[in-house]
């Protein structure tokens, strides 16, 4: 397997632990252990005080796997496989591709979601997401006729991102019925599920619309726990667990046992911690829409529907690479460019479930007033 860098995660490796201001981050901000600890039920805590620090199951601590069944309507214990979410990007796609099949995937898209898939040599075709003046929006059209003969699997992300898309429900049923109507797999990539901005919003977990769909979520963005490395598949399939976890084998074996004792008691907590990080989005969106409307001349700001990110376009002068590097250089704020996700046009990834967001937006309002 031959598998391309990671521009993404190279570049929050070579910045992240070292600027002021992480303008760009994906996640929630992250909880304390003794924040969640204090969530935690009787059950929960006497599991933490109890925990032996040997190796775990495989498919996840049951309690874990019941917890993760409950965000579903039809999925069972049974049909869940805990993994860190990227190491189940992975051992999906390496159980359902074999070499020289097809896949369609959403684009822009995180990249291991087209990578991954080119590494074990299928053909990719990129289904992309288009940037209207105020928005996004999806093609159903041209969806359909990416599908081909050979087309095994269907790779989407909603909320999306970096762009915070979502479709509507009828979209998402006719993405579904697509799929169906060629067998397909539909890997859905729901780390962002649960912090759409108006609940109304929300749609139901692919999982429970489609026998051979495949929810992948995890901790690590709406719940602000990256830090666990805790993250699943779930399907209605009962064939898939096993297939998944013959790779597993290969990956980390088994789960970390602290870990999966904070997973649930995150878990058991979760409308507290949701309410507590949708909140903090949708304060920074506030502060965010004021910000660009205030430097429309340098960006169109492209409102998200959900999740902790948005893709504004860059108006200005030069390429949005140059607008990030100058930043980083001069003010210590990280940006994100749009080069990083392969994305046509300008675009940079703002993210918008940190704290410090005002600060670091403040920063880039100084830096266009210096350069411009
Ligand atoms: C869409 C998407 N899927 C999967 C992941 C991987 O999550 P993790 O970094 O927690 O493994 C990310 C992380 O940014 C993501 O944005």
């Amino acid at each position: 397997m031959r598998i391309e860098p990671f521009r993404l995660e190279r570049y929050f490796a070579a910045h992240e632990f070292r600027v002021k201001h992480v303008l760009s981050a994906s996640d929630c901000e992250s909880l304390s252990l003794a924040g969640l600890l204090e969530m935690a039920s009787p059950e929960t805590a006497e599991l933490w005080r109890g925990l032996r620090l040997g190796y775990t199951e495989s498919q996840g601590h049951p309690r874990l796997r019941e917890e993760i069944a409950g965000l579903y309507e039809s999925v069972a214990p049974e049909g869940v496989v805990v993994a860190a979410p990227e190491e189940a990007i992975f051992i999906a796609m390496h159980a359902l591709l074999a070499p020289d099949e097809h896949v369609i995937v959403l684009a822009p898209a995180y990249q291991s979601l087209h990578e991954v898939p080119r590494s074990i040599g299928c053909e990719v075709t990129p289904w992309p997401l288009e940037a209207g003046a105020h928005g996004w929006r999806l093609d159903i059209g041209r969806l359909e006729s990416s599908f081909t003969e050979r087309t095994r699997m269907l790779v989407v992300n909603f909320p999306h991102n970096p762009t915070g898309a979502m479709p509507t429900r009828a979209e998402l049923e006719a993405i579904v019925a697509l799929a169906a109507s060629r067998g397909a797999w539909l890997l859905s990539d729901e780390m962002y599920r649960l912090l759409e901005h108006d609940s109304a919003d929300r749609l139901p977990a692919v999982a429970d619309l489609y026998d051979r769909g495949i929810s992948l979520s995890g901790l690590s963005k709406a719940f602000g726990l990256p830090g666990l490395r805790i993250g699943w598949l779930a399907a209605r399939d009962p064939a898939l667990p096993a297939r998944f976890l013959a790779l597993k084998d290969y990956t980390t074996i088994c789960s970390s046992a602290p870990s999966e004792v904070l997973a649930i008691a995150a878990l058991g907590a979760r409308d507290r911690i949701l309410a507590r990080n949708l909140a903090i989005v949708r304060t920074n969106v506030a502060e965010a829409e004021r910000f660009f409307a205030t430097h429309a001349d340098s960006f169109d700001w492209l409102a998200p529907r959900a999740g902790s990110v948005a893709f504004p376009r860059w108006r200005g002068e030069g390429t949005a690479d140059r607008l990030c590097s100058g930043l980083l250089d001069s003010s210590g704020v990280m940006l994100v460019p749009g080069s990083l996700f392969n994305a046509t046009g300008e675009h940079v990834r703002i993210g918008l479930g940190r704290r410090d967001l005002p600060e670091g937006l403040a920063l880039l309002g100084k830096f266009l007033s210096s350069t411009c």
